[in-house]
């Protein structure tokens, strides 16, 4: 049956991985982007502008939906409901995020299951894919951090099960080239065990040859930090809610979701690190 599929978000942390693995698996599949110019043959979808998304999803059987965070997020979701809906989508695989429960006295997860519950009510069968935390943070917020030798992380010395946001890619390849296996299912997906900053740092230290230090740092004094650094509220509000989560240890439980799908391991921090070096260098 002829499955066309299409991959929003295709230039993120996730999106481009997901990009070669549906190549690899020889699927019929377009890719979106909200800039005319920057990715060639891309269609043009706007999650802003709802006649742009329309016509991006039209023709598309299966929508890979990865949505950018946002003040506007769950606007921006409702957006692309309404052209799945109108464009006749016949399967949405949404990217979320752990803990994704509209009832959550946590703001982040709140906003993730209020997205994935609108999803649902659109009638159109869905795949929920909720990943923890991405180990790539390290190389995007975590980066300059790290060269100048010290982490701080809002966690309470916490573990977290960080994931390789490629196993996350992987994962989302192999649902939307079979999408029918996957209907109404929701995977937690997380790396293959839950480690601590200070775990990190030490795995950091030992590949890059220097002392990389990991420090805690208190809830209100990380939120007293991002006021400095002049962040919107609303992303405050957010960030707040993952360290409350984080330093409870709640981001620590390890899901058997990856490998159940993908038939081998999560991929290891000490994997990914090594393959990243090269940004802390
Ligand atoms: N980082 C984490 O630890 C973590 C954990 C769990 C869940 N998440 C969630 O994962 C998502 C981010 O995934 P990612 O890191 O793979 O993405 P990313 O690297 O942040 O990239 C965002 C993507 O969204 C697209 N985009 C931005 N604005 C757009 C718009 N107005 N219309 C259409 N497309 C737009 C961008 O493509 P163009 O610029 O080409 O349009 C880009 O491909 C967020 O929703 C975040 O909440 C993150």
């Amino acid at each position: 049956m002829a499955n066309k599929i299409l991959v929003t978000g295709a230039t993120g942390n996730i999106g481009k991985t997901l990009v070669n693995e549906l190549k690899a698996l020889g699927a019929d599949f377009d890719v979106m982007s909200s800039k005319a110019q920057s990715v060639t043959h891309a269609r043009v979808g706007d999650f802003n502008d709802p006649t742009s998304l329309e016509r991006a999803f039209t023709g598309i059987d299966t929508l890979f939906l990865l949505l950018p965070l946002t003040e506007n997020k769950l606007q921006l979701a409702k957006n692309a409901a309404a052209a799945a809906v109108a464009a006749g989508v016949k399967h949405i695989v949404r990217s979320s995020g752990a803990g994704a429960d509209p009832t959550s006295s946590f703001a982040l997860p709140k906003l993730q299951g209020e997205i994935d519950a609108l999803l649902e009510q659109t009638g159109i069968p869905t795949t929920f894919l909720r990943p923890a935390g991405f180990m790539q943070n390290y190389v995007t917020y975590q980066k300059q951090a790290i060269k100048d030798g010290t982490i701080y992380m809002a966690d309470a010395g916490q573990a977290q099960s960080l994931i390789d946001a490629r196993d996350i890619a992987a994962v989302a390849a192999r649902v939307l080239v079979n999408p029918a296996a996957h209907v109404g299912r929701a995977y937690t997906l997380t790396g293959g065990e839950a480690f601590t900053g200070a775990d990190a740092a030490a795995t950091l230290s030992t590949l890059l040859g220097c002392d990389v230090k990991h420090v805690s740092v208190p809830n209100a004094a990380a939120v007293s930090a991002m006021k400095e650094w002049q962040m919107p509220a609303w992303l405050i509000e957010l960030m707040d809610s993952l360290n409350k989560i984080v330093s409870a240890g709640y981001a620590s439980g390890v899901s058997p979701d990856v490998e159940n799908i993908l038939g081998r391991k999560p991929r290891t921090f000490a994997t990914f690190a090594s393959d990243h070096a090269a940004y802390w260098r």
